[in-house]
Parts: structure tokens; sequence; C-alpha cells
């Protein structure tokens, strides 16, 4: 393995099913060892950010439904099923679960990506009051929302891969 297909392997998915993201902070020269959280965050965070609208559109909808069909069928990457888990999303009520696939399916429907956030910290009331929420945001201010979201679960699981900082 090169040490930028070793690279990939480790942090390809800290944007989720998004490995181009580290592919091109490696090539682009912008790690430094010893690998440090901040420091691959900073890298990753500066390659998502001068991707095009479209890539950037395409890393939202890469990341699947809070607690829908994938979380069912048992086929979730690894961080997002440990994400879902420690929010409670994988012990939920039938009336809970119906109440997330209501506002998933309207989310989606109104914005084109799936509804975004870091859970960590956050419990089951915590993630539905701000989905009832953002639910009512313009497109403009749901993407930029969305997409910092995604660069704070990114930061989450930096922090886990790389725990020593
Ligand atoms: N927040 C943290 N992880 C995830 C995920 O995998 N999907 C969605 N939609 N939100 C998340």
């Amino acid at each position: 393995m090169t040490a930028r297909e070793d690279f990939v392997a480790r942090f390809g998915g800290v944007f989720e099913h998004s490995p181009f993201i580290a592919e091109r902070a490696y090539d682009a020269g912008l790690l430094f060892v010893p690998l440090r959280a901040d420091g691959v965050h900073q890298a990753l965070v500066s390659i998502f950010r001068k991707a095009s609208r479209e890539e950037r559109l395409g890393v939202l909808r890469a990341h699947p439904d809070l607690a829908g069909r994938l979380a069912i069928a048992g086929e979730l990457t690894e961080e997002s099923r440990n994400e879902q888990a420690g929010a409670g999303l994988d012990r939920l009520t039938p009336e809970e679960h119906a109440r997330f696939t209501k506002l998933n399916d309207t989310y989606t429907q109104k914005f084109g990506f799936p509804f975004i956030i870091a859970v960590r910290g956050l419990n089951k009331a915590d993630i539905l009051a701000a989905f009832e929420e953002r639910i009512h945001n313009s497109p403009e201010a749901e993407f930029e929302t969305a997409t910092a979201q995604v660069e704070r679960i990114a930061a989450l699981r930096l922090a886990t891969l790389l725990p020593e900082g």
C-alpha cells in the first residue's frame, strides 16, 4: 500500500462516502506528519470548501437518512451507525420512527439532500426539535447549515481516529 492509499483508507470516510476529499488533500500536500486531528481537519475542510457546489451537494447527498431505511437494513458506515446509536436513534418507538420518516421525506423533498446534524451530545428530543425548526429554513440557509454540520461531523470523526490530538 502506498502512503497515499494508506491515508485515503484511514481518512476517506471522514466526509461520508467521499474519499475524493482525502485524495485531493493528500495530493495538494496539505498533510503534515505527525498527523493531528485539527491539522487533518483543516486540510480536509479547505478542500471541501473549494469543491464545486455540485460536489458539495454530492457530499450532502451521500449521507443516509437518520433512522432511515439503511439504518434498519444494517447498511450504514461504521461511523454513521455509531453516531446514530449514540443518540438513541437505533431505539425509537414506532411513533418516533414514524415522525422521523415523515420529517425525512418532507425535508429531502424540500431541500434535495437529507437532514444532517452532528448528533454527538444530542438526544432524540434535541434532534427532533432541530429537525422541526430547520425544515422551515430557506434552501440557501439550509445548504449552509448542512455543510457546517458536515464539517463538525468530520471534526468528531477525526477526534475518534486521532485521539491523541
Ligand atoms: N449526523 C451524524 N451522522 C449522520 C449521518 O450519517 N447522517 C445524517 N443524516 N446525519 C448525521
